[in-house]
């Protein structure tokens, strides 16, 4: 059948939507499916069904594509879609109501606290203490994310992560390994470890510089990966996350895990942590993208 790679979009991830959309398209189109780019940020959703699609391949990332509305639009049109349904899709977008789901089921995520306008921020640095991330708490690629070292620096902190969202979390920085968890279906794939030259695993170090470097198998004592793996199944489940996604974390320093957000819509572009773990597991990119595929939400 017709496949629909949606990407692009209109979250301010647009632009790396579009980089995972044209992977995703030219693996599905090498592998022999009939894939075509749509881009909803300048298309009605409603012309895949004028265009007779019969399936739908989410490349999109961040609000309007990865936050369950996409998914519900296209459950009304009866269109199998990659990924989460609509209310794990919602929920994981949507990092303090993860954390408040996690700590029920007693997966350990860092302090933290949602701000606003009359928050006394002097206070909020003694209670969760110094450094601090501030953030959207609705976005992706750590857009309008900041680290704080200084309480005098949360006000101003508070105000970039509100331009991006009305919901804004201060979250206790955790020192130590960045990881993340791949997982597909039921299976959670070999964790990568992220190592940047700068402080943080931003948006720049992400996307734009050459000096992070992935270590994937990450090097951990297998044992302590086994832990790790089947805590980010639980973490994913306990979302009622379906189909793939990435769960990232931080081993700190004196050996607990930190889970820190879940991803439904993981990046796909060529140096993206989902295909670098699935090569390690010896999964091809356009299988990767077949198996994505074949687990489609009916
Ligand atoms: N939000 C980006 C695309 C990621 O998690 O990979
Ligand atoms: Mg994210």
């Amino acid at each position: 059948g017709r496949v629909a790679v949606l990407m692009g979009g209109r979250s301010a991830e647009r632009e790396i939507s579009l980089q995972s959309g044209q992977a995703v398209l030219a693996a599905l189109r090498s592998s022999g499916v009939d894939a075509h780019p749509f881009d909803t940020g300048k298309k009605q959703l409603a012309a895949l069904s004028d265009e007779q699609f019969d399936r739908v391949y989410i490349a999109l990332h961040g609000r309007f594509g990865e936050d369950g509305t996409v998914q519900g639009a296209l459950e009304l049109m009866n269109i199998p879609y990659t990924g989460s349904g609509v209310m794990a899709s919602a929920l994981a977008m949507d990092k303090w109501r993860t954390k408040l789901l996690w700590q029920a089921v007693g997966i350990n995520s860092p302090r933290s606290m949602l701000l606003n306008e009359q928050s006394d921020f002097d206070q909020v640095a003694q209670s969760l203490g110094l450094p601090l991330i501030i953030k959207p708490a609705r976005e992706g690629s750590t857009i309008g994310l900041s680290k704080i070292k200084h309480a005098d620096d949360l006000a101003e902190a508070y105000r970039k992560a509100a331009e991006h969202d009305s919901l804004v979390l201060a979250e206790a920085f955790v020192a130590g390994t960045e990881l993340t968890a791949a997982i597909i279906g039921e299976t959670t794939l070999p964790l990568v470890r992220i190592e940047v030259a700068g402080e943080l695993y931003d948006y720049e170090a992400k996307y734009l510089s050459d000096d992070t470097r992935y270590f994937c198998p990450c090097g951990l004592p297998k044992e302590q990966i086994s832990a790790i793996q089947v805590q980010a199944l639980k973490a994913y489940q306990t979302l009622g996350c379906e189909g793939w996604g990435r769960i990232d974390l931080i081993l700190s320093e004196d050996g607990q895990y930190y889970f820190l957000e879940a991803n439904t819509s993981p990046g796909m572009t060529s140096h993206s942590l989902v295909p670098m773990a699935a090569r390690t597991a010896g999964i091809s990119f356009e299988d990767l993208v077949l198996k994505i595929l074949s687990l489609s939400h009916v």
